[in-house]
């Protein structure tokens, strides 16, 4: 399983030049050069272009690079994957397909890559595929979509074409509807994504926060996806990636109590052979380790370094 850190995703128009040589200096974990959503049809095949040439030319190191390509609806995806991956396949990370309704959409894009992948002499699946989740049909075939490919990173949320696939009574992506006043309205689709992903071995990517400037908004909705165990969420401004930067990473005392349980747990199976102990005042076991395994995991992709060194007991 690739396991590459994206508590920032950084989504770029295609066919802004401006934004995808701004983007290179900023420090989101994932960049994702976008032919959909944000590319207006007359500019689609420029920005086909302008996304070669900023992979190639552009300085992208310690990035993930991935490309947004338009969904399978629509008259441009082929050409969209052929011309990218012809044209940057050797600078590039992922293709990311928009709008997946059906296991066969993924199954379709693995296939073409494949292809392109030979007839280019690039490694055969060195190109992984995001795939987002954005309508009912897609949710309700999640389990089927994320068993479609080896090539399959994570699953991503699109909460604005969600919304008006299943008719939500809001246009404020990301805030709960007016008039819903239990729970969280967004629960139960974070959720099954994040099922999906865990039971396929795919990281969880939450979706944008369009309101750009409410930095409180951005962080509350944030939280509540890391709190459940996602990954990370797409950013659209350089203040939401310091946030998601922050708020997808461990804390600095989680990240050290977890190195602490895992070096704990292996001198208690290793040296006194005992399968369940005392740290502090925590009993720790094979399950703590687990969990212990995936925050140090996420603490060291994020940078993070202990401030506190295990001593055994004496
Ligand atoms: C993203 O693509 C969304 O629809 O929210
Ligand atoms: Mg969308």
């Amino acid at each position: 399983m690739r396991m590459r850190s994206r508590r920032s995703c950084l989504a770029v128009p295609g066919s802004n030049t401006r934004f995808l040589e701004k983007a290179q200096g900023l420090p989101a974990d994932e960049v994702f050069l976008d032919l959909e959503d944000s590319v207006a049809p007359q500019a689609k095949e420029q920005a086909r272009a302008n996304v070669v040439a900023a992979l190639r030319e552009g300085d992208w190191t310690g990035r993930t690079r991935v490309v947004r390509v338009n969904d399978l609806s629509t008259k441009w995806t082929y050409r969209d994957v052929i011309e990218v991956v012809e044209g940057a396949g050797d600078a590039l990370d992922c293709l990311m397909l928009p709008k997946v309704e059906d296991a066969v959409q993924v199954a379709w894009l693995d296939l073409l890559l494949t292809q392109v992948e030979k007839a280019n002499g690039l490694p055969v699946g060195g190109i992984g595929i995001e795939a987002q989740i954005e309508s009912a049909r897609g949710l309700v075939a999640i389990e089927a979509i994320a068993a479609a490919s080896p090539r399959l990173e994570t699953l991503v949320f699109g909460p604005a074409d969600f919304m008006a696939s299943i008719n939500m009574r809001t246009l404020v992506v990301g805030r709960q509807p007016p008039g819903y006043t239990e729970g969280d309205a967004y629960h139960y689709v974070l959720m099954r994504i994040l099922m999906a992903a865990r039971a396929f071995g795919l990281q969880a990517i939450d979706g944008p926060y369009l309101q750009i400037k409410d930095l409180d908004g951005f962080a509350l909705t944030a939280h509540r996806s890391a709190a459940l165990g996602f990954d990370g969420k797409w950013v659209l401004h350089p203040t939401q990636i310091e946030a998601a930067n922050e708020i997808f990473a461990p804390s600095q005392d989680d990240y050290d109590h977890a190195e602490l349980i895992l070096d704990a747990y292996r001198h208690a199976t290793e040296v006194d052979l005992r399968g369940a102990v005392m740290l502090g005042e925590e009993m720790i076991d094979e399950a703590s380790r687990k969990m212990a395994l995936v925050v140090a995991a996420k603490g060291r992709a994020a940078g993070l370094t202990r401030t506190t060194s295990f001593q055994p007991p004496a």
